[in-house]
């Protein structure tokens, strides 16, 4: 399987958990590169449900070995309590290693991130209030602490008063409640005391596992359009979730990686505001109907649509996308005849990548292709030629508007409702 970087190719919640579950299989370690928890992968093994949010969910499988790397930013109370709930599921949390350049998520950025919603208003980003932004901002500004900061008891109390002090002022403008040093303290510091035995240097762990020849999986989060370079700015999230982010942030060159899988639904999903040319309040009414798209870290219904070739041919580009992961195909089968995007017109104009102009996109109206539904289940479906002669034709052609190879088709949550092609 050698170094494998998995990512999202649409605007995040592609499925990425279970196809990372299955890749897992065959590697020997799971590294997290980027974003925070805001990012919920959710795994499914038998009856049990996992959402993980900052743990690699090769934590599910014994044996294999997890990494939050440098370009993570870590909630550590949250983080622990991550690992209690593990505990609580009987997962062993064991073979974990965090970067001890990590940075650390605080209740001001929380709350500086709900502030800065509300006195956005209608313009709202739609953040999913983890604090992700400021914490990442702290980090660009050299006014951020990390990991290596937290385990060092002593120096941790210093810093941490200074920046409490320093964020009071922010939030006391904002007309925000001041935070309390002393219970920000207490909790930190019994996180840090948790915490401290997984902290490491993973740069050089990463760098003699791969040169012993591990197999090792790049785990994304987020999406190709929330990467805060080639996403639908200022409708992202702040950090590279495209596959770029997994080098810089676990450390690992580009000339080490061998390949990339972005995965991506058969349909297209969005939480949050921003533009989504081919949403379609039908297929989501149907989709929620369904009991599916709702967000695994708010809960928030997700906006839905037509599969959007535009935005993948775009995330191809940008992400050198080798294999396709195409998952929730049993979402579609009740429908009698399926669209898909093949272009975007914005006036006189006609576009076939996702213009940087957030004005531009949001104007631009999809051109559709149709395709002949399936109209039986798939769920059922073991491998491709059990799959509708339609079913079929519908893959070969989204991965071909994409242009990559497809490699998986995902026909429901489970691990065994996964296809090779
Ligand atoms: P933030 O990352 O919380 O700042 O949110 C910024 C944008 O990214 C919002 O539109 C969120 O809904 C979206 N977002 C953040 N994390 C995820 C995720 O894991 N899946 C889908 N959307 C996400």
């Amino acid at each position: 399987m050698a170094n494998t970087i998995l990512i999202g190719a649409q605007w995040g919640d592609e499925g990425k958990g279970k196809i990372i579950d299955v890749l897992t299989e065959k590697a020997d370690i799971v590294v997290r590169t980027q974003g925070g928890n805001n990012a919920g992968h959710t795994v499914y093994l038998g009856k049990k449900k996992y959402v993980l949010h900052l743990i690699p969910s090769g934590i599910l499988r014994r044996g294999k070995v997890c990494v939050i790397g440098n370009g993570v930013v870590i909630d550590p109370v949250s983080l622990v309590e991550e690992i209690d709930g593990l505990l609580k599921l009987g997962v062993r949390v064991k073979n974990l290693y965090i970067s001890e350049s990590a940075h650390l998520v605080f209740p001001y950025h929380r709350e500086l991130d709900s502030q800065r919603e509300i006195l956005k208003g209608k313009n709202k980003i739609g953040t999913t209030k983890r604090g992700i932004g400021p914490a990442y901002g702290d980090k660009a500004a050299r006014t951020g602490l990390r990991m290596i900061d937290l385990i060092n008891a002593e120096r941790f109390a210093g810093v941490l008063r200074l920046k409490i002090k320093e964020n009071n002022e922010i939030l006391k403008a904002f007309g925000a409640k001041p935070l309390n040093y002393a219970t920000v303290h207490k909790a930190y510091r019994e996180a840090g005391d948790r915490l401290k035995q997984y902290v490491t240097n993973t740069v050089v762990l990463l760098h003699h596992a791969t040169r012993r020849g591990d197999n090792v999986l790049f785990e994304g989060a987020q999406g190709t359009f929330l990467d805060i370079d080639h996403g639908t700015y200022p409708f992202v999230t702040s950090s590279n979730t495209t596959s770029g982010g997994a080098c810089t942030g676990s450390g690992v060159a580009p000339n080490r990686m061998d390949r990339v899988v972005g995965v991506m639904k058969a349909y297209t999903t969005r939480v949050g505001e921003g533009p989504l040319p081919s949403e379609n309040p039908e297929i989501a009414d149907m989709l929620h109907a369904m009991g599916r798209e709702f967000g695994a870290t708010t809960g928030r219904p997700r906006r839905c649509g037509w599969f959007d070739a535009v935005a993948t041919h775009h995330a191809c580009m940008v992400n050198g996308i080798d294999d396709l992961a195409v998952t929730n195909l049993d979402g579609l089968d009740t429908i009698e005849t399926i669209k898909v995007c093949v272009g975007y017109r914005a006036g006189l104009q006609r576009l076939d990548y996702v213009p940087a102009d957030i004005e531009l996109l949001a104007k631009c109206e999809p051109i559709y292709v149709e395709f002949p539904g399936w109209q039986q289940p798939t769920d059922k479906c073991r491998s491709w030629k059990q799959l509708p002669v339609n079913a079929r034709k519908y893959l070969k052609a989204i991965a071909k508007l994409t242009g990559a190879e497809l490699y998986i088709v995902s026909v429901g949550p489970a691990r065994e409702q996964t296809i090779f092609v």
